[in-house]
């Protein structure tokens, strides 16, 4: 189907960007990168080998020993440490918890900045996360920028918690997930912000299916 374009999704934690992004994923038969988790494989990392999570140093000793792979499978991606199946285990509130400090160091977002902009050298790529469309991909042709209420998006990642056996109560996500916002927000490298040419999409009344068929109209229309 013509060019293969580079897709970047961004917003903040829960906004339903990874279900969209997978979904425009399939539809165009692109590669989908869920960015997000290669921040939690490495807190992951760090917490197993009790690396400080603030330790830049420590941190990019860790991550040049660690590789990050992805495998889709019909169901989901599933996510692999060292070859270590670690989908689960990025997911836990532990993770959800520590994830945004190892985001906010300088060698952590380097090398995976450019791991991620290795991974869409060709194109056929829809990517999310905080800083894609701002800086990993900044040339990307399509740049979307999801948002829902913080109350909303609480409710739908305490859906998802409770299917998985997840034991955590509203009230605390609504907790973690408004100052995940904050730090990721104000951290000085790469922080969470709408690029000036990304369409920014409310999805707190939409559903999944509305906020994919919006997104791939303006896919076709940058063709
Ligand atoms: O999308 P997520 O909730 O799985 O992301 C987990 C954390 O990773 C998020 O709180 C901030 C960080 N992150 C980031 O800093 N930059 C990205 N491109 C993706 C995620």
């Amino acid at each position: 189907m013509g060019t293969k374009l580079q897709i970047a999704i961004d917003g903040p934690a829960s906004a339903g960007k990874s279900t969209v992004a997978k979904k425009v994923a399939h539809l165009l038969d692109y590669i989908y990168c869920d960015t997000g988790a290669m921040y939690r494989a490495v807190t992951w990392a760090a917490l197993q080998k009790n690396v400080s999570l603030d330790d830049d140093v420590a941190l990019k000793e860790l991550l040049s020993g660690l590789k990050i792979t992805f495998k889709p499978t019909a169901t989901e991606q599933k996510v692999f440490v060292n070859g270590q199946d670690v989908t689960e285990a990025i997911r836990l509130p532990l993770i959800s918890q520590n994830v945004s400090t190892v985001a906010a160091q300088v060698s952590v977002r380097e090398a995976l900045t450019k791991q991620q902009q290795n991974l869409a050298l060709n194109g056929g790529i829809v990517m999310d996360g905080r800083d894609i469309g701002t800086t990993v991909l900044p040339a990307a042709e399509v740049k979307i920028f999801l948002v829902a209420s913080v109350k909303e998006r609480a409710l739908r990642r305490y859906r998802e918690d409770q299917a998985k056996g997840i034991r955590i109560t509203l009230a605390d996500l609504e907790k973690e997930i408004a100052l995940r916002d904050k730090k990721d927000s104000n951290r000085l490298i790469s922080p969470l912000v709408q690029a000036e040419d990304a369409v920014k999409l409310d999805t707190t009344s939409l559903t999944i299916e509305q906020v994919v068929t919006k997104i791939m109209e303006i896919i076709k229309k940058s063709k």
